[in-house]
């Protein structure tokens, strides 16, 4: 006696620590079952199965078998209503069924061409309380049943059906959580996709924007200025035409002449400031220094500046932007970095052209630079990314800012 109490616990400590292992349900399973026939009290021969409850359609279906069953029985057991034949009649009661032999218990419905006289434990699957599936074992036939030994089989049960359960739900948090994968990941698609098309959009608006500017420039200078020549010339002749005695009309002539002189420079002001003509005219470096000489006659800020010594081919809209940089960077430096000087330096190294401004003002901060509510910085930044260049910021409290732009020059 006390050996097969023995073995009964080892059985059940073999089971589980089977149930305990992570992996694949179906074959966790298989070696339940194989452990549970080399349970040698039972008398089990080499044969067993587990279905599953389908409580909707109130059946229950086949997961595995273990040990050697024939193609028939395979396909005949797929599915077992409940109430029929033992395995069914388990499925209603939820309790444990022996059965001696199968050709003299009425409860035994189902007959195969292949069937060997053989007895049953059918042992309910139940966690907490819900029936989740059936265990059948082959028996010899008139086995002895021993109390103890349905008690054991009866927790090995309860320890199939808390890992079925396990396993299920596993399962589903699985596919939750590919379905949050899969959609989390086509967002991220849909999200870089509208980036990438609200940038080409963004580049598009510049170089609209450039054009339109340059129009506007043109346009400004050419047909106004022209005008107001013309004007200009008309007062002089007008001027001429009036006697020495007409002292009225010669001095509101006169103050003609001085208000449409004021206004052809309010037109030529105009039309630099909307596109520098010498950009177009001398060139990117020309243009900085020009408009550096700009702010340091209107704000009394000084310059520094160092821009390409040897000649390097620039792309004329890429002029265009790194001009706009140099006038959004310095604004931010008139604006936000109380400095008094200003480093401008462009050069190249190997293939790649640096353009670096400097000032010695309170420096920025590591937020400013990442705000996405800093819409110059991000202005900079996109202006840049057309040309698979790169924009970095060097600062430290109290030491000043230093913006650097690199970007890779086509090899011609
Ligand atoms: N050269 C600089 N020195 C110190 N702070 C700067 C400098 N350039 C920019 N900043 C900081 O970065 C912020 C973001 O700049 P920007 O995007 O151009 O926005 P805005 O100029 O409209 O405030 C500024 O508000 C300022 O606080
Ligand atoms: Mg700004």
């Amino acid at each position: 006696m006390n050996t097969r109490i023995t073995e009964e616990y080892r059985v059940l400590h073999n089971v589980a620590q089977i149930l305990q292992n992570p992996g694949d349900l179906i074959k966790i399973l298989q070696k339940t079952m194989k452990a549970l026939t080399e349970f040698e009290g039972l008398q089990v021969e080499n044969k067993a199965g587990i279905f599953l409850t389908d409580n909707k359609e109130k059946v229950l279906r086949l997961l595995t078998t273990y040990g050697d069953f024939s193609r028939e029985f395979i396909e005949k057991e797929q599915m077992v209503p409940f109430g029929d034949c033992l395995c069914g009649r388990v499925a209603v009661s939820g309790e444990l069924l022996m059965s001696e032999s199968c050709y003299s218990d009425s409860r035994h419905d189902r007959l195969y061409s292949d069937m060997t006289p053989h007895g049953h434990y059918i042992v309910p699957l139940i966690s907490f309380e819900k029936l989740v599936g059936v265990l059948f074992l082959y028996t010899n036939t008139h086995p002895s049943w021993y109390q103890h030994s349905q008690e054991v089989l009866l927790s090995i049960g309860g320890l199939i059906a808390n890992t079925i359960e396990r396993k299920q739900i596993d399962e589903e948090l699985d596919a939750h959580r590919n379905r949050l994968e899969e959609i989390v990941s086509s967002r991220t698609q849909d999200l870089v996709q509208s980036k990438e098309q609200y940038r080409r959009l963004n580049n598009e608006i510049q170089t609209v924007r450039e054009e339109e500017k340059s129009r506007l420039s043109r346009e400004v200078h050419d047909q106004l200025g022209q005008a107001l020549t013309a004007l200009k010339m008309d007062t002089i002749h007008v001027d001429k035409k009036l006697s020495a005695n007409q002292i009225d009309l010669k001095n509101q002539v006169k103050s003609m002449t001085r208000t449409i002189d004021e206004t052809i420079k309010s037109v030529q002001h105009i039309a630099t400031e909307l596109r520098p003509p010498v950009l177009d005219a001398f060139g990117l470096c020309e243009a900085i220094s020009w408009q550096a000489k700009e702010y340091e006659n209107r704000h009394g800020i000084k310059f520094n500046l160092n821009c390409l010594q040897d000649h390097v081919e620039i792309d004329k809209n890429l002029q265009t932007a790194l001009f706009r940089i140099f006038q959004e960077a310095v604004t931010n430096i008139l604006r936000h970095a109380n400095a008094s000087h200003v480093q401008v330096r462009m050069n190249h190294e190997k293939n790649t052209l640096i353009f670096a401004i400097g000032d010695n003002g309170i420096g920025i901060t590591e937020k400013d630079i990442e705000n996405p509510e800093s819409l110059g910085l991000i202005g900079i930044k996109e202006r840049v990314y057309p040309w698979g260049g790169q924009v970095n910021f060097e600062s430290s409290s109290g030491k000043g800012t230093l913006l650097i732009i690199s970007i890779p020059l086509m090899k011609q």
